[in-house]
């Protein structure tokens, strides 16, 4: 007889907040989601509350949100082995995403560089709350599930670190079992994806450029800008992210695609010239590209089935959520409701 131990959980997601997924996303988180199916207990979510924060059109919010579980899909996470659920279907999160507030310092969520970059950007009367307390609904969704690892890419890490901070700090006030304090899972050779026209920038949703790579892009159109990605001064095609950022980003995606380590890849091109790496690159993702969006596209045919799977995944989340959110309601003195008096 075998005895089954429970798995310990993950917990990640990524918000619809565009048609299409980003290269970045694909190889800084969804790949990593599906490596680890088979060995967690793994829940992934369409953060759409946090896409509430650049004000979307509520009828693209909605679509988007299905699309990009198709995405998911598509890119291999299996409905099997994985509970998929939109945030919004869970209320518990706003509902922990409140006591967690109420924990955090003002200055400590001030000091998120996510924040102080896009608050810069746009100034303090065009900065909601909303995006200021974004990292505390982080925190709430990966605490909800006691999770014990989270898949994300570098961008994601100070998050994480206030996810730690506040479930050591809730631990110490409240009993150490209130909260299970996460791990990251962030593999370092592939967090960050590169802009492939400014390298040194990373892979971003919110550039219009023709340095971001998406998921849904025409494949001949993906491989026109992988083609004329930007490249390094010299010829030499080594990895080398300091003295050449465009040709390391490139040995980076192409690993990914072709199962061959950078070294393999270096040996190979040993030698050759950039534009030989970027052609065999184009074509390899525009392979990837033409294959992902008919799935992508079979999914999206199919809307009632993609409902089915968020209210059975939602349904799963809920039982967790709530049993979280009751206990941590009852540590902070919350008087409990007497059902039925
Ligand atoms: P977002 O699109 O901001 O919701 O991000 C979803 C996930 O993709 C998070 O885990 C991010 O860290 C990851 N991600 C986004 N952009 C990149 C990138 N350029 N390189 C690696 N990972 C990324
Ligand atoms: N903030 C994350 C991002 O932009 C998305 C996200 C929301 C997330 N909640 C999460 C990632 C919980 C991991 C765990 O990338």
């Amino acid at each position: 007889m075998t005895i089954e131990t429970p798995r310990p959980r993950i917990l990640s997601g990524m918000q619809p907040s565009n048609d299409s997924l980003t290269l970045g996303n694909y190889i800084g988180a969804l790949t990593q989601w599906v490596a680890l199916q088979d060995s967690y207990d793994t829940l992934y979510m369409m953060a759409d509350l946090h896409a509430l924060t650049v004000n979307p059109e509520p009828e693209s919010l909605r679509a988007r949100t299905r699309r990009t579980l198709a995405q998911y899909l598509a890119g291999g996470v299996d409905p099997k082995r994985s509970t998929l659920f939109v945030q919004s279907h869970v209320p518990q999160h706003a509902e922990l995403a409140w006591i967690l507030s109420c924990q955090t310092g003002f200055g400590e969520a001030g000091r998120m560089t996510q924040f102080k970059d896009k608050s810069a950007k746009q100034g303090t009367e065009g900065t909601t709350v909303g995006l200021f307390t974004y990292p505390v609904l982080m925190a709430a969704d990966i605490l909800l599930y006691n999770a014990a690892l989270v898949p994300v890419g570098e961008d994601q890490r100070q998050h994480l670190e206030l996810t730690r901070n506040l479930a050591e700090r809730m631990n110490t006030r409240f009993g150490q079992d209130t909260f299970t304090v996460p791990e990251g899972h962030i593999v370092k050779s592939i967090a960050k994806v590169y802009d492939l026209q400014e390298p040194t920038q990373k892979m971003s949703k919110s550039t219009t450029g023709k340095g971001t790579l998406w998921l849904l892009d025409e494949p001949k159109a993906a491989a026109k800008k992988i083609k004329s990605a930007v490249t390094d001064a010299g010829t030499e095609i080594r990895y080398d992210p300091a003295e050449k950022p465009g040709v390391s980003n490139l040995l980076t995606i192409y690993s990914v695609f072709s199962g061959k380590s950078v070294a393999e890849l270096e040996t190979e091109y040993a030698g050759k010239q950039y534009g030989h790496l970027k052609v065999d690159l184009a074509e390899v993702v525009a392979e990837f590209l033409t294959e992902f969006q008919s799935k992508v596209n079979v999914y999206l045919d199919d809307p009632a089935q993609l409902d089915a799977i968020l209210a059975e995944g939602a349904a799963k989340a809920q039982v967790i959520a709530q049993e979280t959110v009751e206990r941590v309601y009852d540590r902070v003195g919350l008087l409990a409701p007497r059902h039925g008096a």
